[in-house]
């Protein structure tokens, strides 16, 4: 896709690129609920200290959250700034004061979403993968911005 100066500059308009790409890769997985479990598969396996935060979760409920979590993350970018953002609830709940997720599970996180889309993307390209990284880095940056935060 070539860069357009009419959509605002380069800069924008790749980003945005970079969101429609990443959303329409989202969707593609979505047409199969295993992708849910398999994320949680992979991010057990990079990240063993998780799982035993999940003790005592509801996997049936909690693939419903992570579609919306994912869902968030992705638009997350197409946000005004200031808050309250879309995320501030979210990133309360598990800063230091609620679930204390620490800053070092993100990394993982963001790593296992990319391993599952790869596997369940019929249509994964390195491009896809950098669409991803690119579109989920600023509220994943957010949540982990709020990790100190006060709940509010
Ligand atoms: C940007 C990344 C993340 C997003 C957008 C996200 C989103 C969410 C959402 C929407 C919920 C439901 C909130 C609620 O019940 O009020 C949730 C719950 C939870 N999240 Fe996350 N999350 C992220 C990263 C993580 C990470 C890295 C961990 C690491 C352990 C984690 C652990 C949990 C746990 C333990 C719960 C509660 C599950 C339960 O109710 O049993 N999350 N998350």
């Amino acid at each position: 896709m070539g860069r357009s100066l009419a959509l605002g500059g380069p800069v924008v308009s790749r980003d945005s690129a970079a969101r429609d790409m990443a959303s329409a890769s989202y969707q593609r997985c979505c047409e199969n609920p295993a992708f849910f479990e398999a994320f949680y598969r992979n991010f057990f396996t990079v990240c063993p200290e998780a799982a035993p935060r999940f003790a005592n979760t509801d996997f049936e409920r909690q693939s419903k959250l992570l579609r919306h979590a994912f869902g968030l993350l992705l638009i997350f970018p197409k946000q005004p700034e200031g808050e309250p953002t879309l995320l501030t609830r979210v990133a309360g709940r598990h800063s230091r004061s609620d679930l204390n997720v620490p800053p070092s599970f993100y990394p993982p996180f963001v790593d296992s979403l990319i391993a599952t889309v790869k596997q369940y993307d019929p249509a994964w390209t390195p491009e896809v993968e950098d669409a991803w990284r690119r579109t989920v880095a600023k509220g994943v940056a957010y949540m982990v911005s709020r990790y100190e935060a006060q709940p509010r």
